[in-house]
C-alpha cells in the first residue's frame, strides 16, 4: 500500500535532482510573435507553477517555472490581422509559393526545433508532468509527424501534377489553402497536437496563429526565434492568455478562416459560434470522449488487465483517447477486479524523471479534489474504492482509484474525469454497455476484449457505426499517425492523420478548359515556361 508518507517522500528537494532534470531556468517570457517579429509586452504576464513540488524544511512548495504574457484582444488581433495580411486573400508570398520552396522552409524549421530538443522535453516534464519517456516520445513523435508529413505533401503534389482530360475539359486538379487558420492544441499533448493541426496548416499554404494550452505554454518559447528565421514575416504568429479574453475578439473578426482546436465541446461551441460568417469558418476539432472497454467473459485476463491498465492510465489517464470507463462481465468481474487492482497497486508513484514511474503529478489547479469528489459521490451511490491506495492524495499527486461497481446514478458513469480515476461498470448482458455507447454524447473509440471470433465479429459491426476506431484486445489510442483519427457525436469534427490533415486544412480547386487549340496552345505556353505555380506540371523529386 502506498502511504501518504510515500506520496510525499516522491517530490524532490532542488538539492537532489541530477543536472539533467533540475528545474529549468526560469523562462520570465515577454515576447510574442507577430508577423516575422518578437514583439515585447509589458502589461500583465502569467505565472507558471510545476506540477512539481519542492521539498523544503518548511514543507512541500510550488515551483515556479517563469511566467508568459497574458496578452489583451488588441494584441491577439494584430496577430490575426498579420496572418490575415500574408494571406492577402490568397495573393500572398506563402499561398503562392511552390509547394518545393515551403517543404524547404520546414525542413529549415525541423533542424532549428531539434537542436531544442532536451530543453522541450525537461519543459514537458516539468510543465505538465509528463514522464521522461512519454515527453521524449512526444517531441520525437511531433518531429516523426513533420518528416512524414512533407513526404505525404510530395505524394499529393505528385498525384496533381498533371492533367486531366475527361468529356472534352482538360483540367488540372490541386489542393489550395484556406486562408488564416487559428490552432489550439490541449495541455495533455501542448507539442504534439498542437504540431499536428500546426504543420499541415502551414505546408499547405495557410498562415497561422496559435495559442499554447492553458497548461505547456512555456515549452513553445524556444522555439519561437525558429518560427521567426523559417518563415516569412506574418506566416506563424503566437498569442498568449486567457481564451475567453483573446479568442472571442479573433472569431468576432471574421478573419478566421480555419480553427483547428483540440479541448472541450463545450468550448469549442462557445468559440466557433462567435464567428460572424459560419459557412465561411472550416473546422477541424478533437474533443470529448468516454472511451469504453468491455471485457468478455473468455477474454484473456492478463492481456485485458495489461492494456486496460495502459489505457485508463498512462500519462495519468490525462489522454483524451484514455479508457474512461470498464465494463466487465459479472463472471469475472471479481477475478479481473483483482488483477486489475494489483497492477494499479503496482503502478509507481513518482517524478516525471523517476526510472519506471507509473503516476506523475497533475497539472491542473485543484483536479486532485474534482476527483476526490467523483469518488466520494460513486461512494455515496454505493461504490467502493477497490484498490488500496485509491484515491491517496499529496498536493497534485493523487493515486489512482478503481471504483465499483459504477452504475448510470454516479457522474463518474457519464462524466470524462480525465485523470486516474477507473470507473468499473458489472455487466450481465452485452446491451448494457452496447446501449451505453448508443446513449452517450461521445463516439470516439471503444475496446474489445474477447477471444471468440463470432462474439467479436457480432460486436464490431453495429459498434463501427457507433464509435470511429474499435480495438480488438488493444487499449484506444490514436497512433500510429498515417491512422484516421476522428470521433463521432461531441467527440470530433473532421479527421486528422498525416494524409488527411493536409486535406482538413486545404480545398481542392482546378483550372479547366475546354479542349480546343486556343486553350490548348495558352496551357502548353504557361507551363512551358513555367509561368504559374499552379498550373504546371512539375514532378517533385
Ligand atoms: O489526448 C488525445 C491524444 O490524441 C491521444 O493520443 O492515443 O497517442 O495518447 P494517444
Amino acid at each position: 500500500m502506498h502511504t501518504i508518507q510515500e506520496l510525499t517522500s516522491v517530490f524532490p528537494s532542488s538539492g537532489n535532482l541530477k543536472p539533467e532534470f533540475a528545474k529549468p531556468h526560469p523562462i520570465n517570457q515577454r515576447e510574442y510573435l507577430v508577423n516575422g517579429e518578437l514583439r515585447r509586452w509589458d502589461g500583465p504576464t502569467q505565472e507558471v507553477i510545476s506540477p512539481v513540488r519542492l521539498a523544503t524544511d518548511s514543507g512541500l512548495s510550488p515551483a515556479v517555472l517563469g511566467y508568459y504574457p497574458k496578452l489583451s484582444a488588441d494584441e491577439a488581433l494584430t496577430a490575426l490581422q498579420a496572418a490575415s495580411r500574408a494571406f492577402d486573400s490568397g495573393r500572398g508570398h506563402w499561398p503562392t509559393l511552390p509547394v518545393e520552396a515551403r517543404i524547404e522552409r520546414l525542413v529549415d524549421f525541423t533542424y532549428r526545433m531539434k537542436a531544442r530538443r532536451e530543453e522541450i522535453i525537461r519543459l514537458l516534464m516539468w510543465e505538465i508532468g509528463k514522464s521522461l519517456p512519454d515527453s521524449t516520445k512526444e517531441f520525437d513523435r511531433t518531429l516523426a509527424y513533420i518528416e512524414d508529413t512533407i513526404e505525404a505533401l510530395k505524394d499529393l503534389d505528385r498525384l496533381s501534377s498533371r492533367f486531366v482530360i475527361d468529356s472534352g475539359i482538360i483540367g488540372q486538379i490541386r489542393r489550395a489553402p484556406l486562408g488564416a487558420i487559428l490552432c489550439m492544441g490541449p495541455y495533455n499533448y501542448p507539442l504534439n497536437e498542437t504540431y499536428t493541426t500546426l504543420i499541415p496548416a502551414l505546408l499547405m499554404g495557410n498562415t497561422v496563429v496559435f495559442k499554447p494550452p492553458k497548461f505547456g505554454v512555456l515549452l513553445h518559447q524556444p522555439l519561437l526565434e525558429a518560427f521567426r528565421d523559417a518563415f516569412p514575416a506574418g506566416v506563424v504568429n503566437t498569442i498568449y492568455g486567457e481564451g475567453s479574453v483573446i479568442v472571442g475578439p479573433l472569431m468576432a473578426s471574421g478573419l478566421v478562416d480555419g480553427l483547428a482546436f483540440i479541448g472541450t465541446s463545450r468550448v469549442a461551441d462557445l468559440v466557433k459560434q462567435q464567428h460572424p460568417k459560419p459557412h465561411h469558418l472550416r473546422t477541424v476539432l478533437g474533443l470529448d470522449a468516454k472511451n469504453p472497454a468491455i471485457v468478455l467473459p473468455d477474454a484473456d485476463l492478463d492481456l485485458a488487465v495489461r492494456e486496460c491498465l495502459l489505457g485508463a492510465l498512462s500519462f495519468n489517464g490525462q489522454r483524451c483517447t484514455a479508457l474512461k470507463i470498464l465494463f466487465v462481465h459479472r463472471s469475472i468481474a471479481d477475478e479481473f477486479l483483482n488483477r486489475f487492482s494489483l497492477a494499479v497497486e503496482n503502478l509507481k508513484p513518482g517524478m516525471p524523471w523517476d526510472a519506471n514511474v507509473g503516476i506523475t503529478p497533475l497539472p491542473e489547479t485543484r483536479k486532485t479534489e474534482y476527483l476526490s469528489a467523483l469518488v466520494e459521490d460513486a461512494r455515496q451511490h454505493g461504490a467502493q474504492v477497490v484498490n488500496a491506495s485509491g484515491g491517496a492524495c499529496v498536493e497534485s499527486l493523487f493515486f489512482p482509484a478503481v471504483v465499483y461497481p459504477v452504475s448510470a446514478q454516479m457522474r463518474l458513469y457519464s462524466e470524462e474525469q480525465f485523470g486516474p480515476l477507473v470507473p468499473v461498470v458489472p455487466f450481465d448482458n452485452l446491451d448494457e454497455p452496447l446501449n451505453y455507447i448508443i446513449e452517450s454524447n461521445f463516439g470516439q473509440q471503444v475496446s474489445l476484449f474477447g477471444r471468440d471470433p463470432q462474439t467479436l465479429a457480432g460486436l464490431i459491426d453495429p459498434l463501427v457505426n457507433q464509435v470511429s476506431r474499435v480495438n480488438i484486445n488493444s487499449q484506444c489510442q490514436r497512433g500510429p499517425d498515417s491512422f484516421p483519427f476522428t470521433g463521432r457525436k461531441d467527440s470530433a469534427e473532421g479527421t486528422l492523420s498525416i494524409t488527411d490533415a493536409l486535406r482538413v486544412f486545404s480545398i481542392r480547386t482546378l483550372v479547366a478548359a475546354k479542349d480546343d487549340q486556343i486553350n490548348k496552345d495558352i496551357i502548353t505556353d504557361i507551363v512551358h515556361h513555367n509561368r504559374s505555380n499552379f498550373l504546371n506540371t512539375h514532378f517533385i523529386l
